[in-house]
C-alpha cells in the first residue's frame, strides 16, 4: 500500500468518524472527471476499445446453440425486440426467484436455459461481452432502477452493504464515494463510484470489467474480503449501486482509467 493512500484512508476515516459529514450534492458520472483524450476515446465508437466486447457480444447473440436457436430467434436481429427502457431498469425483480436479478445474470440464464449452451462464469470475458452488447442497446437512456414496492427491502439491504465497514482499514464504499468524491487519490480523482458505464474498458489493465469486478478491486484496495461475483450479496450491492445512479445516462461501454 502506498503511503499517500494509507494517509488518505486514515484521514478519510477520521473525517468519517466526526459527526459533520459533507455529502456531495450533485449526481455526476465518472466521465466528468476524465481527461479530454479519454472522453474522446469513449465517445468515438471506432476508438473506444470497449466496442470490441460489444461486437463480440453481438456475434454471440446471433450464434445458434445446442437447442438450434440463437438469442436473435426470440429477441430479434441485433436485439431489436428487446426494450432498451427495460434494460435501463436492471437489476429487476426476477419473477421466478422473487429476488433482484442483474442484467449479466439474465443474459447468462438465457445463454444456458434458452439457447442450450454451457454456463458462462459470472464476469468472464464472454459473459461481459454479452452483457455489454445488451446494455449498449440502452446507451443514452437514463438509469432507472425501481427502488420502491417489492424492490424496497432489497434496496435497503444493498445500501447496508455499501455502507458496511470492513477490512484492515475498516472502510466502507460510501466513505470514499459519498463523502470524498473530487478528492485526489494517487493518480486518480475519486468519483462518486457509479455504474452507468458498466461493463467498461479500463485503460490501466487493458480489460473490460463489470460492476462486480470493480467492487472486488475496490475491496482489495482497502484490504477487505472479496467475494465471488454472481453471489447474492453482490446482486443486492449492484442494485443499490445502479439505483444511486438513477438519472445518469448509460454510457456502456465507458472508458475509465
Ligand atoms: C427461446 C427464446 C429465448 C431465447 C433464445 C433467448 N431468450 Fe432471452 N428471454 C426469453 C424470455 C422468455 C425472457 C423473459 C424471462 C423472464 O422474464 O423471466 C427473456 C429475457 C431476456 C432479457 C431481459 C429482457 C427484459 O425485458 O427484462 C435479456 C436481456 C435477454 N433475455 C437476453 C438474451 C440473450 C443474450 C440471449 C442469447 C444468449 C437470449 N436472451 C436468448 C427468451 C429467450
Ligand atoms: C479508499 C477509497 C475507496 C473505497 C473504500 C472504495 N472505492 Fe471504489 N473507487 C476508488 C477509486 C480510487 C476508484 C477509481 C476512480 C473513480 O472512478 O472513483 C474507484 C472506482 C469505483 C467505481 C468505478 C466508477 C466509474 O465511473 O467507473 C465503482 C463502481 C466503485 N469504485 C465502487 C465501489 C464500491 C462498491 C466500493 C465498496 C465495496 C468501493 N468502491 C470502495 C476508491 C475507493
Amino acid at each position: 500500500m502506498q503511503l499517500n493512500k494509507a494517509i488518505f484512508i486514515a484521514s478519510g476515516l477520521a473525517i468519517a468518524l466526526s459527526s459533520a459529514l459533507a455529502f456531495s450534492e450533485e449526481l455526476y458520472s465518472g466521465y466528468t472527471l476524465l481527461r479530454a483524450e479519454t472522453k474522446e476515446m469513449q465517445d468515438d465508437d471506432f476508438m473506444n476499445p470497449g466496442m470490441e466486447a460489444v461486437g463480440k457480444g453481438g456475434r454471440m447473440f446471433a450464434t445458434q446453440g445446442k437447442k438450434g436457436v440463437a438469442c436473435t430467434n426470440c429477441h430479434g436481429e441485433g436485439g431489436g425486440k428487446l426494450d432498451p427502457k427495460r434494460i435501463a431498469k436492471y437489476p429487476v425483480l426476477d419473477s421466478k426467484t422473487q429476488r433482484p436479478i442483474t442484467l449479466q445474470q439474465r443474459v447468462i440464464n438465457c445463454w444456458t436455459d434458452q439457447v442450450g449452451n454451457a454456463p458462462l462464469t459470472y464476469e468472464s470475458d464472454d459473459a461481459l461481452a454479452l452483457e455489454a452488447f445488451v446494455r449498449n442497446l440502452a446507451r443514452g437512456l437514463t438509469v432507472n432502477v425501481q427502488i420502491d414496492g417489492d424492490m424496497a427491502p432489497f434496496y435497503e439491504q444493498g445500501k447496508q452493504l455499501f455502507e458496511r465497514r470492513g477490512g484492515q482499514y475498516n472502510m466502507a464504499c460510501n466513505l470514499c464515494h459519498d463523502h470524498h468524491p473530487g478528492q485526489k487519490l494517487r493518480a486518480q480523482v475519486l468519483s462518486q463510484g457509479h455504474t452507468n458505464g458498466m461493463p467498461q474498458y479500463r485503460l490501466e489493465s487493458g480489460k473490460v470489467i463489470g460492476t462486480q469486478t470493480r467492487v472486488n478491486q475496490c475491496y482489495r484496495s482497502v484490504r477487505a474480503d472479496q467475494h465471488t461475483p454472481g453471489n447474492d450479496d453482490y446482486a443486492l450491492l449492484e442494485l443499490y449501486m445502479n439505483a444511486r445512479g438513477n438519472g445518469l445516462k448509460i454510457e456502456t461501454p465507458a472508458v475509465r482509467f
